[in-house]
């Protein structure tokens, strides 16, 4: 009798990021580490608004979810009002997506089945109806664990009445999170805390038992061992996986927006290590006066740059029209102003010896993956957290303390990228890029990325 082989199970897995550039990022890489590492096939379940092309991902099944955000909305005003709308209102189109996608396949042997469905942490609605329809879910985190941390104390903080934060209380400690301060903590000193707990609250599945099988993060556990070691702590049964730095896992286009490779020719001229790359991420918006003070702080350096100004971002003008009176004279050729970089190329350039960022956390792992040291001064958000943990725990960049004022970033700039005063903060910025160059490479130990993504790998594949 001739033996019957049963072929195996081909799986799929859907993938559902926020449709913002810093978290679209690391969901396409995970799933291109997937695909290309797991053999899953990938459905990316995206908004209509800001999705990548589809045409540049021939390998991902693209399908839509009605999101009901205005397009010209791409740097939006209330970042926090969208995010709880884009909860409700992908809502039913994701429900019924996913119905036409179970049922499909049977599930039998050689037919292809849903594995299971990896949402970001901010498309928290996912969980209800995954649940209803008996899919398994995943979380991705697309901040570091630090953040998450803080993030999961600002309602108890609130609860213990410390909000809205009076001025005095900025500097001092905030309970239990050290090294972090109030002024530190990832909400918006000026709006409060009116509709972030309700974010909190279904980010970090604080008043309802989680349901997903596993949280992957996109940070690495011996960066952080004692803040993981915290978050273990609360989070005993749902199993854990530190796979950052994405980018360096898989390697993968993402950019929403067209970069300018034009600027890696100008860089080509420069000399090494002589460049301060400055970037301000993908949503972080600017007044005309602040815009004023970084322009004739990084002319009074004296330091050639290498500055991206996303349009729109200036709030009142299309692209750089409010650039001050004199300041290209002041420049001349020293200065290369452009609309979006290339940024993990431009990170890796000779010519690049200092990174001038709001110290978003997909920013903050590609410099520290190339060994560029920060002048941090974030925006908003997680970024704060990201910016006292790299200048005060990991000690790679130097924070500007007081907002965006010329003398301080003069100041900054000259003291990152002068020969004597910047060495030390150089030369653990090298150290980072060994190190992180290891862990990505091989399993070192339990504490690797390269272990906690062969481990993911095996439980995705056990469905
Ligand atoms: C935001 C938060 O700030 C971040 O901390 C969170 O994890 C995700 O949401 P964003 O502000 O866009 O993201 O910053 P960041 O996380 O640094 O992501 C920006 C991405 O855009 C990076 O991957 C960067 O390489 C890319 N980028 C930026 C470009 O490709 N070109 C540019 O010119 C500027």
């Amino acid at each position: 009798m001739e033996e019957q082989t049963q072929s195996p199970k081909r799986r799929r897995l859907v993938l559902v990021p926020c449709p913002y550039q810093g978290h679209i990022t690391p969901m396409l890489q995970l799933g291109t580490f997937l695909h290309n590492n797991g053999g899953f096939s990938i459905t990316i379940a995206h908004t209509r608004f800001n999705s990548p092309d589809p045409s540049n991902y021939p390998f991902f099944q693209f399908l839509y979810l009605d999101d009901g955000i205005p397009k010209h909305e791409a740097i939006p005003v209330d970042l926090i009002a969208v995010l709880l709308d884009l909860n409700v209102n992908c809502r039913a189109s994701f429900e019924d997506q996913m119905r036409r996608l179970i049922g499909g396949g049977g599930g039998g042997a050689g037919e292809e089945v849903v594995a299971g469905v990896i949402y970001d942490e901010v498309m928290y609605f996912c969980e209800e109806i995954l649940s209803d329809l008996k899919v398994r879910s995943f979380i991705l985190r697309t901040t570091c664990a630090a953040a998450s941390l803080a993030r999961m104390a600002l309602v108890r903080l609130n609860d213990e009445g410390y909000f809205p934060l009076k001025e005095c209380m900025l500097q001092n400690p905030a309970p239990e999170l050290h090294p972090l301060r109030f002024k530190d903590l990832p909400i918006s000193l000026t709006t409060g805390f009116t509709k972030y707990p309700t974010l909190v609250k279904g980010m970090y599945n604080l008043e309802t038992p989680i349901k997903a099988e596993a949280i992957i993060w996109n940070t690495m556990e011996w960066l952080e061992e004692s803040i993981v070691a915290q978050i273990k702590s609360k989070s005993t049964t749902v199993p854990l996986f530190f796979i950052g730095p994405l980018h360096r896992i898989a390697s993968a286009r993402t950019s929403v927006l067209n970069e300018d490779f034009n600027c890696l020719q100008w860089l080509d001229e420069q000399a090494n290590g002589s460049v301060v790359y400055v970037a301000i991420g993908s949503i972080a918006s600017l007044g005309e006066k602040e815009l004023g003070e970084m322009a004739w702080g990084l002319a009074n350096s004296q330091q050639p740059f290498l500055w991206v100004v996303q349009p729109g971002a200036v709030r009142g003008s299309k692209w750089i029209e409010a650039l001050p009176d004199g300041f290209r004279e002041a420049v001349g050729g020293r200065g290369c102003v452009v609309k979006w970089a290339p940024q993990k190329e431009v990170l890796a350039h000779r010519a690049v010896g200092g990174f001038w960022s709001h110290c978003g956390w997909n920013s903050s792992m590609e410099s520290l993956s190339e060994g560029v040291p920060m002048l941090c001064s974030p925006c908003f958000g997680d970024q704060k957290v990201n910016a006292r943990y790299l200048s005060h725990v990991w000690r790679v960049g130097l924070q500007l303390e007081n907002g965006l004022e010329r003398g301080e970033i003069e100041n900054g700039i000259k003291r990152l990228m002068d020969e004597e005063q910047g060495r030390e903060i150089r030369d653990r910025a090298k150290h980072f890029k060994e190190k992180i160059e290891a862990h990505v490479k091989v399993e070192e130990d339990q504490f690797s990325s390269r272990t906690h993504l062969k481990d993911l790998v095996s439980l995705l594949s056990s469905f």
